[in-house]
């Protein structure tokens, strides 16, 4: 039932954690971790109503009204305390960044954080970095496009350089094959544009070809 966006992120997630999963739209992962037995009780969390409705009716679809409770909540603001693992996917930086700094004091209470953005991946790593927070897992997967999923924690790290913050500085150490056709794909696409742009960007591009060459030697 899952696309490999999906079920990288349950793959991900610890077993026997109660999940709150924060954008919830059609409650795929809730209804697949209590169905497998991966978590006893999984909160299905929607700012929007017409989302919520899809999400409470898929649950009840498959007969899971007991273990996933959807909720309308923006953010975390609605999630129950005694949630141990937070997963928001599919949305975007923004988006993201302000569910996280609605509720920046309670980030330390949970065992795990799963964030998949679908773009300015560059500034989801800034924004981990700025705050001095740790990238304890990076993988990337691809359907049509490329999604990369994070779990972050609150442990205290110095920060990212600007390599890191770009290519990831897990998926650079693991570089699978997802990882380096994704490199080559982007290689391409930034020596196409080189001798497009300005002079002043031209320095910041030959920076980027620069790096995927160092990560792709
Ligand atoms: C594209 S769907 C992603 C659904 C699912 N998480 C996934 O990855 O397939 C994004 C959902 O996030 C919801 N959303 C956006 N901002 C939100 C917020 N602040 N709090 C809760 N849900 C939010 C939207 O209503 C939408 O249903």
């Amino acid at each position: 039932m899952l696309d490999i966006r999906l079920q990288t992120i349950y793959d991900m997630l610890k077993k026997g954690m109660i999940v709150a999963d924060i954008g919830s739209d059609h409650a795929f992962l809730p209804i697949e971790l209590v169905k497998t037995g991966k978590s006893e009780k999984v909160y299905a969390c929607e700012i929007a109503d017409g989302p919520l409705l899809r999400a409470k009716n898929n649950i009840e679809k498959y007969g899971f009204s007991d273990k996933v409770i959807a909720i309308k909540s923006d953010g975390l603001n609605n999630v129950p305390i005694d949630t141990e693992a937070i997963v928001i996917a599919g949305v975007g930086f923004y988006t993201a960044k302000k569910i996280f700094e609605d509720n920046l004091s309670r980030l330390d209470k949970f065992k795990q954080i799963i964030i998949q953005v679908n773009s300015d991946i560059d500034l989801l790593r800034k924004w981990i970095s700025d705050n001095n927070f740790t990238i304890e897992n990076e993988i990337i997967v691809k359907k049509r496009h490329y999604y990369t999923i994070i779990e972050i924690s609150t442990k205290y790290n110095e920060g990212y350089n600007s390599k890191e913050l770009l290519f990831g500085p897990i998926l650079m150490k693991t570089k699978t094959d997802v990882y380096i056709e994704y490199l080559n794909k982007e290689l391409i696409k930034y020596k196409k544009i080189l001798p497009k742009v300005d002079d002043n960007k031209k320095e910041e591009i030959n920076k980027i070809i620069k790096f995927i060459n160092e990560i792709l030697k």
